[in-house]
């Protein structure tokens, strides 16, 4: 079996942060979302791994992903031209995939205890598709499914204005080869795009056997910055371990599942887990609460923070209390010591700043 990740989009949602990079690099945990992804394909002993990129971002998401040599896989890139929708991603991955079975991941989403059952299952059972199900309070954002009493699924739509269920399409789907002749006998939908859920109708309309399994545990779609916190929050909660491999002077408190690694230093400062630290960072006379990742080399002086996360080379002296905040790279903060009451701004486009 091979795997498709979908790792193009322009993220609007999370920008200024996705001018620079891909939103699936964006780290939870100081680790990018899509090498959970990554992680999760390869524990489910998929070795064959397409990843969709797209002409803005495909080049830091080959930056950052290389040829799989880290997971010992091969990687092979497929650029999509546009947006033009999931089900257009898997035409356009049309060669890779041959008519082989496979997984389609979206590079956004994170889910508890990965895919190894579900593929498992999948390379058994014989069914034309397998789509994954999760109840949400509000489908109406999401692909809905209507199951019939044996769990079979009858009926899907896309974005719903009055949701038939509560049951939302996680990002990961199987397929075998016929999803490629669904796929040719849909249109664009209303909003442009060749639909996944479309193409997935039109196999139930063809006749074929669309299994679905409901997701019990936890399911994290990160399209925006809270998202992004809460995956943070989620996935801290579940992996953080107490690692200390940096410097904790005597005058400092490391507290719980607080990971803190080679070359970071914590000088008279409080730390509470569960919490990650990345290497080379400096941690100063600081409070850092739980839910808080801080990424590589960055540097924090009197500095209060929970529920964060702080990316690569940032800079945060003397500015108080920081919650729920997102703060992407070689940002600098600071307190004015100049008596002015003023706040002295340089944004990017599209920031977002709560005084
Ligand atoms: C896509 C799918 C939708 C699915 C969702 C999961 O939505 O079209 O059916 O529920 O991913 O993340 P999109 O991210 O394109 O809005």
């Amino acid at each position: 079996m091979k795997a498709l990740i979908l790792s193009g989009g322009r993220g609007t949602r999370l920008r200024p942060l996705t001018y620079t990079t891909a939103k699936q690099l964006l780290p939870v945990a100081n680790k990018p979302i899509l090498f959970f992804v990554i992680d999760q394909v390869v524990e489910a002993g998929i070795e064959d791994i397409g990843i969709i990129i797209c002409p803005e971002t495909g080049e830091s998401v080959k930056a950052a992903v290389g040829d799989g040599s880290r997971w010992g896989v091969k990687i092979t890139y497929i650029l999509q031209d546009k947006p033009a929708g999931l089900a257009h991603a898997v035409r356009t991955a049309r060669d890779f995939l041959g008519d082989e079975r496979f997984v389609m991941f979206l590079g956004d989403n994170l889910i508890q205890g990965g895919v190894t059952g579900l593929v498992e299952e999948f390379k058994k059972n014989g069914g034309e598709a397998t789509i994954l199900l999760k109840e949400v309070p509000d489908p109406r954002q999401f692909g809905v499914a209507v199951l019939d009493e044996e769990n079979r699924v009858v009926r899907l739509i896309e974005k719903p204005k009055e949701p038939p269920s509560n049951l939302a399409l996680v990002g990961v789907y199987l397929f075998s080869g016929c999803i490629h002749e669904a796929i040719s006998r849909i249109n664009p939908s209303w909003r442009g795009e060749l639909e996944i859920t479309d193409a997935i109708q039109e196999l139930l309309n063809m006749g074929a056997r669309v299994d679905a399994r409901i997701l019990e545990g936890w399911w994290l779609d990160t399209g925006k910055k809270d998202d992004i916190l809460e995956a943070n929050r989620v996935v801290l909660d579940e992996f953080a371990s107490r690692r200390i491999e940096g410097e904790v002077c005597p005058e400092s408190q490391v507290n719980g599942r607080a990971e803190v690694a080679k070359s970071a230093r914590v000088i008279r400062s409080i730390i509470r887990g569960p919490v990650v630290i990345g290497e080379g960072v400096t941690i100063e006379d600081c409070f850092i609460g739980p839910f808080t990742a801080i990424g590589d080399r960055s540097e924090l002086r009197n500095v209060t923070i929970e529920h964060s996360v702080v990316l690569e080379d940032c800079r945060l002296y003397d500015v108080g209390r920081i919650e729920d905040s997102l703060i992407g790279r070689n940002v600098k903060v600071s307190r004015a010591n100049d008596g002015r009451q003023a706040l002295r701004l340089f944004l990017g486009d599209d920031s977002q700043l709560a005084v």
